[in-house]
């Protein structure tokens, strides 16, 4: 789709003018015979430049560029104007317009300067956001180093893979729970780390999973301090992830006894898909039960340690196929 230019001129043989240029080269065009009408459109939505004529009734074109850069200062604004006052074209210039060009328009004299602002638009777009992957980039690098040491612990005792498979839990109980595919893949990277706090306890208690001493308990404050607090949503997610995962929704559980909605959803969703891990891979002397009876017992706690809501998607033959699915694959010996 050919970039939107909004042409705002109380001239009707100018706007049609600048609207032929314009559509001659390929871009769609918005005419507006005055500022109101102008501040309408940029309010429905934002056009990609705006040629502005500066004597116009009602809403000069003055007032116009003063309004639209204090609401978005990223579309660029080219003054058009029969005058050649310096004072003119200083005052346009000084209100953050990107241009002036004289009257009467020609092709040669608008259609270079269309294209150089658009281009510096696209460049500055281009940069955001490759910022915001790089800010993504380097979290997920961090995320992943963490992962590793977590996993490096588990090797040692009876978890092996928990932290891979409640993050597949985790993210398909999001994924039922009405999360979109990006919120589900935060929540699964996630998971990776939400042990990590483990790093700083005994070997003895890495074997003994229904340990929930207040030793063991710390593992969820020293997770959330080994991961830090970042702006990464991904390393948000993952901090509030290792300090909330053995909250209960009736308020039972560690390390702040949190209860119901005050603890964060994705806290709620990682206490399921840790606890049905836990109980179909018990370690130790035990017999780990099967997924049907973890299920049963997420039931039965529904409300009381488990958020019931999320315990009845989790159950869900549909999601639970998908985590019947995860623990086939993932579960050793
Ligand atoms: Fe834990
Ligand atoms: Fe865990």
């Amino acid at each position: 789709m050919g970039k939107k230019i909004l042409i705002a001129d109380d001239s009707l043989p100018t706007l049609k003018l600048i609207k032929k240029m314009l559509e001659n080269v390929g871009y769609e065009t918005v005419l507006a015979k005055n500022g109101f009408e102008a501040i309408m459109f940029c309010r429905k939505e934002s056009p990609n430049l705006i040629i502005l004529d500066i004597d116009m009734p009602k809403l000069d074109g003055f007032e116009f560029c003063k309004r639209i850069k204090a609401w978005n200062q990223q579309i660029p604004i080219l003054f058009i104007s029969a005058s050649k006052s310096l004072d003119v074209i200083e005052k346009a210039l000084g209100m953050g317009a990107e241009g002036y060009i004289s009257k009467p328009i020609t092709q040669k004299t608008i259609l270079p300067q269309i294209e150089k602002w658009l281009e510096v638009v696209e460049i500055r777009e281009v940069s955001r956001q490759l910022e915001n992957d790089g800010g993504a980039l380097n979290a997920q690098l961090v995320v992943e180093s963490l992962a590793r040491a977590a996993m490096f612990r588990e090797s040692k005792g009876f978890l092996q893979q928990h932290s891979v498979r409640t993050g597949y839990y985790a993210y398909h109980l999001t994924k039922a729970s009405g999360g979109k595919e990006r919120e589900a893949l935060i929540i699964l990277n996630a998971m990776l780390v939400h042990d990590i706090g483990k790093i700083g306890l005994p070997d003895i208690l890495l074997n003994d999973v229904d340990s929930f001493s207040e030793e063991e308990q710390q593992h969820t404050v020293m997770g959330a301090q080994i991961i830090g607090d970042h702006d990464s949503m991904l390393l948000q997610s993952a901090r509030i992830i290792a300090l909330r995962h053995h909250e209960q929704y009736d308020g039972n559980g560690y390390p702040d006894g949190l209860p119901g909605d005050e603890i964060p959803k994705i806290g709620r969703i990682a206490a399921i898909a840790d606890a049905f891990d836990r109980l179909t891979v018990r370690p130790g002397n035990r017999e780990p039960w099967g997924p049907e009876r973890a299920k049963q017992y997420l039931e039965t706690e529904s409300g009381k340690k488990f958020d019931p809501q999320l315990v009845n998607l989790f159950s869900e033959k549909e999601t639970f196929n998908k985590v019947l699915e995860v623990h086939k694959t993932f579960t050793v010996g």
